[in-house]
């Protein structure tokens, strides 16, 4: 490539990134507006200033010093280099703290806790007046216009909770409590990412924010507080023993079943859910048996052992298995 065509290239994969469902600049709620606002803003703030800036330094080089009347040379000096910057930068401070949202905790509504795990993401719904949560994993269902409080913490190490298009990103500290409240305007899927280094695997650790209507939130979140109801079919009957035999439900809890285990995601409704491994693979019968099988090599540094002795068949009846549970 020349060096126009890798600029262009450049040019068009950062322009790429501004579209989509994980992008700041394309807003789905009032919180990523405003920092999309903001962004703009600031952005064009900054090039006004570096154009006055270097249009005065341009003209200074330009004319014999000696000549310069010296009420101009001290006027550039006061009026270019402290009073402009002074003005356009505290203006543009001002206006950024104004429009930021509010993101103090409100005593009611929704609250979502959401623990960092390395590489997934542990989800409690804490719907107002709830003496237990509904716990999931990996996915984030929210209602459409209403303010959702997001308390988040970790395990092990350092996250960071970000839904660009919904909002500000996060930090998620191991005992430490922080918060950040979204509202979704519109329903749809927004693609949410791990945004602070967390070790191997990092970068596949993803998820997905359904945003909903608040009738549809409120049934799925009537269905997903309940048990797992056992799949039907040949398969998915042996499936459900070979999760009992390979010993699946010491990491695992499936609700309604035997299977209690703390230490990986709940799996009670997984088959309801888009994807599987946070974010890694589409949720299809044929990425639950991959899953099963090749931990690690979909996710470096899993703590889920790939299952390889499983034969074809096998991994099959648990992927029906696992699928089932909707
Ligand atoms: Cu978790 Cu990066």
């Amino acid at each position: 490539l020349t060096g126009a065509a890798t600029a262009a290239a450049a040019a068009a994969l950062s322009l790429a990134g501004c579209a989509g469902r994980q992008s700041a600049l394309s807003p789905g709620g009032a919180d990523a507006a405003a920092l999309g606002t903001l962004f703009w803003v600031m952005l064009g703030g900054a090039v006004l200033l570096w154009l006055a800036m270097n249009g005065m330094f341009f003209y200074v080089t330009r004319v014999n010093a000696s000549a310069m009347p010296r009420r101009l040379a001290n006027g550039m000096v006061i009026g270019g280099g402290i009073v402009l910057p002074t003005i356009l930068l505290g203006a543009l401070l001002g206006w950024g703290l104004s429009i930021l949202p509010d993101q103090r905790q409100p005593d009611d509504g929704l609250t979502i806790r959401v623990h960092g795990e390395q590489w997934w993401w542990r989800v409690e719904y804490w719907p107002e007046g709830a003496a237990a949560p509904v716990v999931s994993a990996n996915e984030i269902r929210l209602p459409v216009g209403e303010r959702v409080g997001f308390r988040l913490d970790s395990d092990q190490v350092i996250h960071s909770f970000w839904i660009p298009s919904l909002g500000g990103k996060m930090d998620m500290f191991p005992g430490r409590e922080t918060y950040v409240s979204l509202e979704a305007e519109a329903p749809g899927v927004y693609r949410g990412q791990c945004a602070e280094f967390c070790g191997e695997s990092h970068a596949w650790m993803a998820f997905e924010a359904v945003a909903m209507p608040p009738d549809a939130f409120d049934a799925w979140l009537d269905a997903e507080a309940g048990a797992a109801a056992a799949p039907e079919g040949g398969a998915a009957e042996r499936g459900a023993a070979l999760f009992a035999r390979e010993g699946c439900g010491a990491c695992h809890a499936i609700r309604g079943t035997g299977h209690v285990g703390q230490v990986g995601p709940d799996l009670t409704h997984v088959g309801g859910r888009r994807s599987i491994g946070a974010g890694r693979l589409a949720a299809t019968p044929e990425a639950f048996a991959a899953w099963i099988t090749h931990t690690d090599s979909l996710k470096p540094g899993v703590r889920m052992p790939s299952y390889d002795h499983l034969s074809d068949a096998d991994a099959a009846a648990l992927a029906a298995y696992l699928a089932g549970l909707t």
